[in-house]
C-alpha cells in the first residue's frame, strides 16, 4: 500500500516538475515569434527527376566556375554569384557580356534552392529551368544552346565527370544535363545555423537585445505577412511599386503582372548589397525605409530602422566550404 502511495507521490511530483518546465519554456519564448519565424531547413527540396550525388554535384561544381560555357570565354556563374561575395556580384545591376547590363542585379544563389519561382519576377520555376536562362541570355553569358554543349563536348577531359553523374545515358552531355548538374551543385549552396536558427533552437543569447528588439518591431509593423517562414519570405509575388520595371508584367504583357515581385528572402541580407531588383538601395538601412514607405506607407523612425537592421545583420548563416575545381584542359 505504502509502496503504491509513493509511487503514485513520485509520479505525480514529476508529472508536475515538466509541466513547470515546459510553462517556463514557453514563457521564456517570446511570443511574438510563434508561427511566423522557422529555421532553415537542413535541405532543400529535390525533384525526382534529378537525384542529388556526389558525381554530380562535383560535375556541378565544375561548371559553375567553368567560363567556357560563356561565349567570351570569361563569365561563369561565379562571375556575378560568387561565393565570397555573399553569392552575388554586389554591383547595382550585373555587368555580362560585353560588359552590357540586363539592368537586374544578381540576386544571391545561398538558399535559391529553397524557393520555387526564381528569378526578381519569378519568372522560372526551379533551379533547373532558372540555369538554363542565363547561359543563353545576351547580357549575361550570350552562348546558345547548342554552342555550349558543343564547347563543353570538345573538352575531352568533361566525358568522364558527365558519364559518372548521368550514369547509364548514352550521351550524357546534352544542355538539360548541364543544368541538372549545375542545379544539384545549387543545393548545396545553403547556410544554416544564423542567429535566428539558433535562437529558435533555445540559445536565447543567440540574437543581441537590438536584434531581438528588431524582430519583434517587424512582427508588429507586418514586414512579416510578406517576409515570414524558414525564408522569412513567402516565396510568392507580391506588388513593389518601386522605379520603372514593370516585374512580371514585362514577360506576360499582363496588366495584373505589373509591379509584380517575388518577396525577396532576408538570409544573408547584410552581405548582398546594393538592394532591390534594380538595385537602388545602397544599404541596408536605404532598403529597409524604402520597404516602410513602399509596403507599409509608413516613414520608418531612425530607431526602428537601426533595430531591423540589427536583426536582418544577425540573419547570416555558415557559408558553404566550396573547393575551387580545376578544369579541364581544352
Ligand atoms: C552577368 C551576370 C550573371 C551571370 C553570368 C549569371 N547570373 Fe544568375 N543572375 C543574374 C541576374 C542579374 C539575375 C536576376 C535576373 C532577373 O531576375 O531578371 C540572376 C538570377 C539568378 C538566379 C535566381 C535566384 C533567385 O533567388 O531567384 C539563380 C539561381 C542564378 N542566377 C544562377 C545562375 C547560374 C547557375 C549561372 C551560370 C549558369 C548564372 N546565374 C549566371 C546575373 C548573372
Ligand atoms: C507586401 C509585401 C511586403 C511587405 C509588407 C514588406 N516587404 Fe520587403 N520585400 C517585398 C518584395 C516583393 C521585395 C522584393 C523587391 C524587389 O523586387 O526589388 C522585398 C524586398 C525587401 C528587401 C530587399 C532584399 C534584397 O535582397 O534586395 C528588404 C531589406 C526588405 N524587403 C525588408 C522589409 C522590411 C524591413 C519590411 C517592413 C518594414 C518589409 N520588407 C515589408 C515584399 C514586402
Amino acid at each position: 500500500m505504502r509502496k503504491t502511495l509513493i509511487v503514485v507521490l513520485v509520479v505525480v511530483g514529476v508529472m508536475l516538475v515538466s509541466t513547470g518546465i515546459v510553462l517556463y519554456a514557453q514563457e521564456a519564448r517570446p511570443q511574438v515569434t510563434q508561427g511566423v519565424f522557422a529555421t532553415l531547413p537542413d535541405a532543400p527540396p529535390v525533384p525526382e527527376d534529378n537525384p542529388m550525388t556526389p558525381e554530380k554535384i562535383l560535375l556541378g561544381q565544375m561548371l559553375y566556375f567553368e567560363p567556357r560555357l560563356s561565349a567570351s570565354g570569361v563569365i561563369s556563374c561565379h562571375t556575378c554569384h560568387n561565393l565570397s561575395l555573399g553569392g552575388t556580384d554586389r554591383l547595382p545591376s550585373s555587368l555580362g557580356h560585353n560588359f552590357e547590363t540586363g539592368g537586374r542585379n544578381a540576386p544571391t544563389v545561398l538558399n535559391a534552392a529553397f524557393f520555387n519561382l526564381q528569378f526578381w519576377d519569378g519568372r522560372a520555376t526551379g533551379l533547373e529551368e532558372q540555369a538554363q536562362g542565363p547561359i543563353q541570355a545576351g547580357v549575361e553569358m550570350a552562348m546558345p544552346a547548342d554552342l555550349a554543349v558543343e564547347r563543353i563536348a570538345g573538352i575531352e577531359g568533361y566525358l568522364p565527370y558527365f558519364q559518372a553523374a548521368f550514369p547509364g545515358e548514352e550521351n550524357p552531355i546534352t544542355f538539360i544535363n548541364i543544368a541538372r548538374a549545375i542545379a544539384t551543385f545549387e543545393r548545396t549552396l545553403i547556410t544554416p545555423n544564423d542567429g535566428l536558427d539558433r535562437y529558435l533552437r533555445g540559445e536565447t543569447d543567440a540574437l543581441s537585445a537590438d536584434a531581438q528588439r528588431g524582430m519583434e518591431i517587424v512582427v508588429q509593423l507586418g514586414c512579416v505577412a510578406c517576409h515570414q517562414g524558414p525564408m522569412l519570405s513567402l516565396g510568392v509575388l507580391m506588388p513593389f511599386r518601386h522605379g520603372e520595371d514593370l516585374g512580371l508584367a514585362n514577360v506576360t504583357g499582363q496588366e495584373a503582372d505589373q509591379f509584380m515581385f517575388r518577396v525577396a528572402t532576408w538570409r544573408n541580407v547584410s552581405l548582398t548589397a546594393p538592394y532591390f531588383h534594380d538595385g537602388s538601395a545602397a544599404t541596408l538601412e536605404d532598403a529597409v525605409r524604402t520597404m516602410g514607405v513602399v509596403q507599409l506607407q509608413r516613414d520608418l523612425t531612425e530607431e526602428e530602422v537601426f533595430y531591423i537592421v540589427a536583426f536582418l545583420e544577425s540573419l547570416e548563416g555558415e557559408m558553404p566550404v566550396v573547393n575551387i575545381p580545376a578544369l579541364p584542359a581544352d
